[in-house]
């Protein structure tokens, strides 16, 4: 089938009370494991390339395949811009046959990250593109100087209701203490539900979790197993990323959990296989481990089974 509306597959997840996965894909294999793990688990799923993934593999590549890729795929697909910051990729994007964008002005003041969302709503309307928006700040484990200063990047419930009013934007990400990357908590993981409950009740649209990444132990086994190296690291544990859900959670971003399965096969192969030597041997296998990955997190989300 064509490329399906975010929106539309958003607003149902919103209405039965699951989430559907948003996967970023940065190469064809990336891509085809995506596809072969919704396809497996009958899950509706929204591709997301950032301005880097379009700087890597370029635009019209990106766009070609995954046109194909929702062409011959059994399940709704759809293309969303992940963390849109320039201006002219945004616009490129709605005219480009996106179905939706995310504008990123979290890192700039309130009233500012408003006017420049409200811009991109009214860009992308005449087009039928929905869009996202970040309220709050999302602060890796490195940054996090205290507990104080890490809730003041935590998003207001108030100013999420204004900001949602006033700029008429489809989705909103909010930040209730995740973080992108593989390094999310030093202590004990813990996301803000109430927060998230709260700002769930006052805006009413499907919300955003990114840096959903679980980070799960297998991999990170794996990946040390076979010479990787990422001590420390820790993702979202998977009970709160439930419970985040069934508060209101609708797209789960989740890039950090794909690069890991893609770099534990690769290394596999290249480990135990010194002779192998043909790329199809070697990216193969990653394609599989993302699709399996892909298939765990569709089954966690709710999304399995929801592709009619
Ligand atoms: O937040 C999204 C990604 O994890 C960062 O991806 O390296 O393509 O910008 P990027
Ligand atoms: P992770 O780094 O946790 O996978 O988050 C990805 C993300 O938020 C993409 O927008
Ligand atoms: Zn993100």
């Amino acid at each position: 089938m064509a490329l399906t509306s975010t929106k539309e597959i958003l607003e149902k997840a919103h209405r039965e009370g699951y989430a559907v996965g948003a996967f970023n894909v940065n190469n064809m294999e990336i891509l085809q494991g995506v596809i072969e793990g919704s396809q497996e688990t009958s899950a509706p799923v929204i591709v997301a390339v950032t301005e880097g993934a379009i700087r890597y593999a370029g635009f019209d590549y990106l766009v070609a395949m995954v046109r194909v890729a929702a062409e011959e795929a059994s399940v709704p697909v759809a293309l969303h811009l992940d963390h849109g910051r320039d201006p002219g990729v945004i616009r490129r994007c709605i005219e480009g046959g996106f179905t939706s964008v995310m504008i990123d002005a979290s890192h700039l003041p309130f009233e500012e990250n408003l006017k420049a969302t409200k811009e991109v709503v009214e860009m992308a309307r005449p087009f039928g593109v929905s869009v996202e928006a970040e309220l709050g700040r999302l602060k890796g484990v490195e940054d996090l100087l205290s507990v104080k200063e890490r809730e003041a990047t935590l998003t207001d419930p108030e100013e999420a209701e204004r900001f949602v009013r006033e700029t008429g934007i489809d989705f909103l990400a909010p930040a209730i203490g995740t973080s992108h990357g593989a390094f999310k908590f030093k202590g004990k993981p813990k996301l803000d539900i109430d927060r998230l409950r709260e700002i769930k009740g006052r805006v009413g649209i499907p919300l955003v979790l990114h840096g959903a990444s679980t980070v799960p132990p297998w991999l990170l086994e794996l990946l040390h197993s076979y010479g990787g190296k990422l001590d420390e690291a820790k993702g979202v544990p998977p009970d709160q990323l439930r419970e985040a859900i069934a508060s209101g959670v609708n797209k789960v971003n989740t890039d950090t959990d794909l690069r890991l399965a893609f770099t534990v096969a690769v290394r596999k192969v290249l480990q135990e296989s010194p002779e192998v030597f043909d790329p199809r041997k070697i990216l193969g296998p990653a394609r599989d481990l993302i699709k399996r990955v892909v298939m765990e997190k569709n089954r966690l989300f709710g999304s399995a089974g929801k592709a009619s």
